[in-house]
């Protein structure tokens, strides 16, 4: 959609958070004309993310797991929040809740996740420990389509780190996030221009061209 000689961002995205919310910042700065924050959405009231979108004029809503007695109770009154919107894509932004079979497939090819890893190595929590105590030398981060399997949709682009002689869980999830912060909102543009899709057989495709299973690789050190 144009608008006289601006081009209109015509992708509506809802950005879930439970904490930090340095993604949606990320997202946020990002410097681009393809997509809109219509919305973001918190399960925790003290999340700092809710501040960051405040700041920057973005509605923000809170909708506390902890007042549901089930996975479904809550993922289903969360479905209603963000349909609300009628987002074109929902983008998982250090939301740390499971996602109930309900939810993944309400959002079937419009839901994105970072997860501080190169998937499918260390899937869940803990990631950069893990990395330091399997002696790896490259870590890294993946931008995923969600998929029932945990952590485990269609990869569609890794950003890969070394790990050095002497480097802590701090310092290498310091070096990810700078990582996650350059990658996230590049995924999300490609998809907001449609540049990018996931087809039902659960493949993902960048440019009309099926991606391998690590997706698109960025060396951080060539960046
Ligand atoms: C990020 O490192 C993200 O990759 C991770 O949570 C952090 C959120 O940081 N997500 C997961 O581990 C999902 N499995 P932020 O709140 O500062 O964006």
């Amino acid at each position: 959609m144009t608008s006289g000689a601006f081009t209109q961002p015509s992708c509506k995205v809802v950005v879930l958070i439970s904490g930090n919310g340095s993604n949606l910042q990320a997202l946020i700065d990002y410097p681009q004309t393809h997509y809109v924050i219509s919305q973001v959405i918190s399960n925790r009231s003290d999340a700092y993310g809710l501040q960051r979108a405040e700041l920057a004029g973005i509605s923000t809503a809170v909708l506390d797991h902890k007042r549901f007695a089930t996975r479904e109770s809550f993922d289903e009154a969360l479905i209603r929040l963000i349909d609300a919107r009628q987002p074109d894509l929902v983008v998982l932004a250090g939301f740390m809740r499971i996602l109930s079979s309900g939810f993944v497939q309400h959002y079937a090819g419009r839901l994105l996740n970072i997860h501080p890893s190169l998937l499918p190595l260390y899937k869940g929590t803990n990631t950069h420990q893990r990395v330091l105590d399997a002696g790896d030398r490259v870590h890294g981060v993946s931008v995923h389509f969600v998929t029932e399997e945990l952590d485990g949709g269609p990869v569609v682009a890794q950003a890969i780190i070394p790990v050095f002689e002497g480097d802590s869980k701090e310092t290498l999830a310091q070096r990810v996030a700078t990582q996650e912060h350059r990658l996230y909102p590049e995924v999300v543009s490609w998809f907001a221009a449609g540049r990018l899709r996931m087809f039902d057989n659960g493949t993902a495709c960048l440019d009309q061209l099926i991606l391998p299973a690590q997706g698109v690789q960025f060396n951080a050190e060539q960046r």
